[in-house]
């Protein structure tokens, strides 16, 4: 059992409330803060700066603020002796990830980054069946994420790179580089194909990235594929190893539940046996992300941590990469450091 921990949250819009549901029963909220104070107040004792929030001494920071103001947050946060969970993609680029990584070894505090994905049952299971190596190694990844936006999407902080860092390959494409980098360890970026096709925005709406090493006939492979004009909400990741494919459907409300589908090929190879895995309608990617990162608070033992800094720095070099490939340097120039 980890011990209570004294919880602020800056940033209290979507995320930063499904992070205060997410806390265990005897965790204490201390204070919130939002730029907008009524967003705060929903969620807890609201205070008037961010400073006020630091100095109730919580032992944890989580910030769910806008892409820009990840970093900075997380890094002030350590310096005043804080443990942080950040939401992805701790930043807007990989030097904004190195800082936050500077400050946690600075001052010996720990840093989970927000990759709730990895705590999906279906997606949980499938990285364990392949780290366990019965089925051979991973030969390639198939992956595909969309939604479809909102009314005025173009319009949120979400469409604007000097608060975002980029468009849907950091929305949702951050999630799909890092569960392949999960399951299958770091690939070199290959190619990436970049739009913006329907939103009225500068970041892209579609991204296709080729992951893998271009000279050579055996190694992994991922194709990944995000989108914001999936007009019906989808989530697919296929994983093929030697002996089996994985095929995780589904990431719970607008996604579907999540379903696991496990073909194992047989000897004579011929139609593969398939178990088929539903699980609960219910999200509990949060809450056993909180445990997680709870567990390693209480251990003090950063090797605990299940998605961090050293991921979201791969995850961000794939993204810089893959904008610099895709022509979209103008764009990325409207970001800062
Ligand atoms: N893990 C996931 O599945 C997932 C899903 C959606 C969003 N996210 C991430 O969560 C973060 C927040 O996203 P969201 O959907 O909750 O956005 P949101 O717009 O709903 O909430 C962001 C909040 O931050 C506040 N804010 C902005 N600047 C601030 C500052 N300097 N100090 C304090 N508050 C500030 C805004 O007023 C707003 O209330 C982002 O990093 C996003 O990528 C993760």
């Amino acid at each position: 059992m980890s011990a209570p921990l004294r919880v602020a949250i800056a940033g209290c819009g979507l995320i930063g409330g499904k992070r205060a549901e997410a806390l265990a029963a005897d965790d204490v909220v201390v204070g919130t803060y939002d730029v907008v104070r009524e967003a705060a107040e929903r969620l807890g004792p609201a205070v008037d700066s961010y400073e006020a929030l630091l100095a109730l001494e919580p032992d944890v920071v989580v910030i769910a603020t806008s892409h820009d103001q990840l970093s900075a947050l997380g890094v002030q946060a350590l310096e005043a002796g804080a443990h942080v969970l950040v939401e992805k993609p701790a930043g807007v680029s990989v030097a904004q990830v190195e800082a936050l990584a500077a400050a946690a070894e600075r001052t010996g505090k720990l840093v989970k980054v927000g990759f709730n994905h990895r705590f999906h049952p279906g997606l949980a299971r499938v990285a364990e069946e392949v780290h366990s190596g019965r089925w051979g190694e991973v030969l390639h990844v198939r992956g595909r994420y969309g939604h479809g936006g909102r009314v005025g999407y173009d319009r949120e902080w979400r469409a604007e790179p000097a608060r975002s860092g980029g468009g849907e390959l950091i929305d949702q494409g951050m999630h799909l580089i890092d569960l392949t980098h999960w399951i299958l360890g770091p690939l070199p970026l290959h190619s990436a194909l970049l739009r913006t096709q329907f939103w009225d925005t500068s970041v892209d709406d579609n991204a296709a990235l080729l992951l893998g090493e271009a000279n050579s006939r055996t190694a992994p492979w991922a194709t990944l594929h995000v989108s914001w004009t999936e007009w019906k909400n989808l989530f697919s990741l296929e994983v093929y190893c030697r002996t089996a494919k994985f095929h995780v459907e589904g990431l719970v409300r607008s996604y579907g539940p999540q379903k696991l589908r496990i073909f194992a090929m047989k000897p004579e190879l011929g139609p593969p046996d398939v178990e088929e895995i539903d699980y609960s309608p219910e999200d509990p990617s949060w809450q056993a992300e909180w445990a997680n990162f709870s567990a390693a608070i209480a251990a003090g033992d950063e090797s605990l941590i299940i998605g961090g800094l050293a991921d979201a720095r791969y995850a961000w070099q794939t993204v810089e990469a893959a904008y610099a490939a895709g022509g979209y340097d103008d764009m990325r120039a409207e970001v800062g450091g």
